[in-house]
Order: structure tokens, then sequence, then C-alpha cells
């Protein structure tokens, strides 16, 4: 039940059948090119894209917009210690800024870096570096025991460090919850062993904490330790044991713009290289690439999103989405993760073969069928990998409600339909980008028999 009511709303509109035709060509297949005003519900991402109390837009107000000094700073640094235990602070715009920030201090040329599964980011920053990143999910994650689906293959880290030596393993990364992998969670035991591991190996465990709270839901209810414990107390528990935090307030910030990286009183070194690069990058250290206002607002939105009633109702409409999915025989990630549901586009069209974009296809069927925008996370996103053919749709938080939910399940229903009749053909490239890995943003492509 939503713990909370709509007190401003922003109109939404579902074009016409042969408006949705029309947009889909316009936009090359590609749902990255569709514009929000011709988007009925739009599932391509929660990062970013929802809804501010009034208590965040009264904060808003309030922002200072000093330079350096700033009180809004003094704000977020107060939540940022309380909920998440880290006691310094640099700001960023996003979460990638603080990406940039952090890892740029912290590895080089010719490093590896462990992670339960890289976000693309993550990937591109280590890489940027000139460091290896390195995918450590546990084995057959999603096909085994999935009550921590998410979590790092530990062993995996340890061997890493007896191939290439573990001076060249800087940083073990973690990320919560496991976007790249259907958003599973992520159990303290697993960071409990993370930081034994970088203990012994002498390196800094850093914790992607995109979806803190979220994934502190998922503890109290799968980790018999922590059956008794409030999130905020989990929340702090499953932080405790990282050095160091990359955060995007775009997602668990509840806010739609803004980032951080925290880090421990203890060290200074890696804190004054952090800082350099962060005054260079995002801005001041008391801003750090965002308004006052922004900052004002993510101090009270991280405190909200470990309240119970928030996160009974996030997660609970994520569960009901994959059930209503489930219900229709559509083949979904189940137990769902704490931000998303996951469709496995191979099975539901098994007739497109993967070089012919199943994904994709499931995708335009989508905006063709009911206006809804999800994203494709197969073969188009992922070229030369043999991941599974999936499509994601990400909800907002706070935004939609159970009438929606309803309106995607039936969508999927009409997608069906035309499936059984024959009627949904696959897709080919006509024009890419140069760097395949960043194809799926803007390539256009054109359906075929
Ligand atoms: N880490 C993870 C796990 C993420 O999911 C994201 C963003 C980032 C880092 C980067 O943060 O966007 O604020 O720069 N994920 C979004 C998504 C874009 O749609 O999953 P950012």
């Amino acid at each position: 039940m939503r713990a909370y009511k709509s007190k401003v709303v922003a109109p939404i509109r579902l074009p016409d059948r042969e408006e949705r035709a029309a947009n889909l060509e316009r936009a090359g297949y590609n749902a990255f090119e569709l514009d929000s005003a011709d988007v009925f519900v739009d599932l391509l991402t929660d990062s970013g894209t929802g809804t501010m109390s009034q208590d965040q837009w009264a904060a808003m107000m309030r922002g200072d917009e000093a330079y350096a000094g700033s009180e809004s700073f003094d704000e977020l640094e107060a939540a940022v210690s309380d909920v998440m235990g880290f006691d310094r602070i640099l700001p960023a715009h996003q979460g990638r800024g603080a990406e940039n920030v952090l890892y740029g201090a912290l590895v080089s040329e010719g490093d590896y870096v462990p992670n339960n599964t890289h976000f693309d980011t993550t990937r591109a920053h280590i890489a940027n570096a000139g460091a290896e990143p390195v995918d450590c999910p546990v084995e057959g994650a999603l096909s085994g025991d999935r009550t921590f689906a998410g979590n790092l293959d530990v062993g995996k880290v340890r061997d890493l460090a007896d191939d290439v030596g573990a001076d060249r393993i800087p940083a073990i990364v973690v990320t919560i919850t496991n976007n790249s992998l259907a958003g599973q969670p992520v159990s303290v035991e697993n960071l409990r062993a993370a930081r034994d591991a970088a203990d012994d190996l002498d390196a800094t465990l850093v914790v992607d904490a995109c979806r803190f709270a979220e994934n502190a839901y998922f503890v109290r209810e799968r980790e018999p330790e922590f059956a008794d414990a409030s999130i905020a107390e989990i929340a702090r528990e499953q932080l405790s044991y990282a050095d160091a935090v990359v955060m995007s307030g775009k997602k668990d910030g509840l806010v739609n713009v803004g980032g951080f990286v925290g880090l421990r009183p203890g060290d200074d070194d890696l804190f004054e290289r952090a800082r350099e690069r962060a005054i260079l990058y995002e801005g001041f250290t008391t801003y750090g690439g965002m308004a006052g206002r922004d900052v004002a607002a993510m101090a009270v939105g991280l405190r909200e999103a470990v309240e119970s009633s928030y996160l009974d109702d996030r997660i609970g409409q994520v569960r009901r989405l994959g059930d209503m999915l489930a219900d229709r025989d559509v083949p979904v990630v189940r137990p769902t993760g704490g931000h998303a549901v996951y469709v496995d586009a191979g099975a539901f069209l098994p007739e497109i073969p993967a070089e012919r974009f199943p994904g994709q296809a499931l995708v335009c069927e989508l905006y063709r069928e009911g206006g809804v925008r999800a994203v494709e996370l197969g073969s188009l996103a992922f070229p030369d990998t043999d991941r599974p053919e999936l499509v994601r749709l990400a909800l907002p938080r706070r935004t939609y409600g159970a009438d929606h939910l309803e309106h995607v399940a039936e969508t999927f229903g009409a997608v069906a339909e035309r499936r059984d009749a024959g009627e949904i053909s696959g897709l080919e490239i006509v024009d890419e980008p140069e760097m395949a890995e960043l194809r799926h943003f803007s390539a256009s492509l054109r359906p075929v028999a």
C-alpha cells in the first residue's frame, strides 16, 4: 500500500495506435530516441525519475547556494553519517562523477578490479584508469538459489589474486543491489567475506551503494540474523564493512540528480587524492557539481529511503508487477529484485534469434501496444557477450500507481497475442555509432521478416 498521496501531478497521455507506430519508426526502433511526451508509462530507468516528497521540496527552497561552506552540505554530511555511517564525503554531480573521483584516485594502469558485476559506467571508469574490470558473480546466480543471487564470489576474487598478485588488486567492489544481475541483493554475510578478502589482499573495499536501502530490505527479509533489526540499522551494518562508498543519489537518495563518495576519517592519503580530483572534475568540495538545493533535497531523501513504510511500498510494487507478469506466463526473473522486473525476452519471443535482437523487438512491441517504455539489456546493449536476452522494466520511485502496473501487464498480454499470431518480427541495425559499447543508446534499426 502506498504510504503517501499525490500532491503535485504531471499529466501523461497515451498516443493512439497510428501515432505510436509512427513514433517508433521515427525513433529508428530505439526507445532512447522516443520523446517522453509520447510515452505513457516510462520504465526506462529508476535513475533520477522518482517523485520527491514535500519535505524535499521544502528543503530545496532552503538550499544554500554558497560556493564554499554551504549549510546544505552540512545537512548532507550529517545525513550520510547518520544513515550510511560515512563521516567524510565528496559530493559529485551524479554516480558516475563519484566513480571518476574515487576510481581515478584508487586505481592505476595494469591493476585488476573485481566486482560482483560492474555496472556499465563503473566498468568504463575502471578501464579509463587503465585497469581491468573483472566480474565475479556467483556461478549460475540466476539459475540456482536466489536468496542472495547478487553476491560476490569471494573465491573468484582470491583466485584472481593468486593469478595476478594481490598487489595488482587495489580495490574490491561490491554493488548493492546488483543492477547488472537483475537487481538481486547481496547478503551481509557476503559483505563480511568481502571484508576479510580485502584485509588479506590489502585492498580497499568499495561498496557501490546506489540501492543500499533496497538491499537492506532484502537482508531483513532473508538473512535470519537481521529479522528483528530495523532497515536503518541494517543499512548502516551492511556499509560498515566498506572503506569507501560511491553513491548515485538518483536512486536511493530519492533525488533527480546528485551523488557522492563516502570515505573513512583514517584514510588521509586516499581522501586527499580524491579531493583533488573532486575539485578538478566536479566542483568545490561542498557542492561537487550540484546546486545547493539539490544537496539539501538529497539530505532529506537519504533519511526517507530507509523508512520501512516507503520500502514496503517500493519493493511491494516491483514484486506485484513481477507477479502480474508471471500470472500471464511472461518469463520473469523471480524473486524480483529491488528496482525492476527483468523479462527473459529470448524465452518470450523464441522465434526471434539473438542476431535479430528479441529484447529490442519486445521493447518496441511494448511501446507499440501500450506506450510503455522499457530498456533492452541483451545482445543489442552487450554485443559479443552471451548474456541472456533481458528486458528491464525499472520502476521510478513513488511515481506510478497500481493502475499503471495493470496497464503494463495488459500490454504484455496484447504483445503475447501478436506473437501467437506470428505478427512480431526481429530487427536489424541500420546505423550504429563507432563505440560498440554505446550502440544501444543511439543505433537505429528496422524490422526484418
Ligand atoms: N552504479 C550503478 C549500480 C548504477 O545502477 C548506476 C546508474 C551508476 C553506478 C551510475 O550512476 O547514473 O548517477 O551516474 N544506473 C542507471 C540505470 C543509469 O538506469 O541503471 P549515475
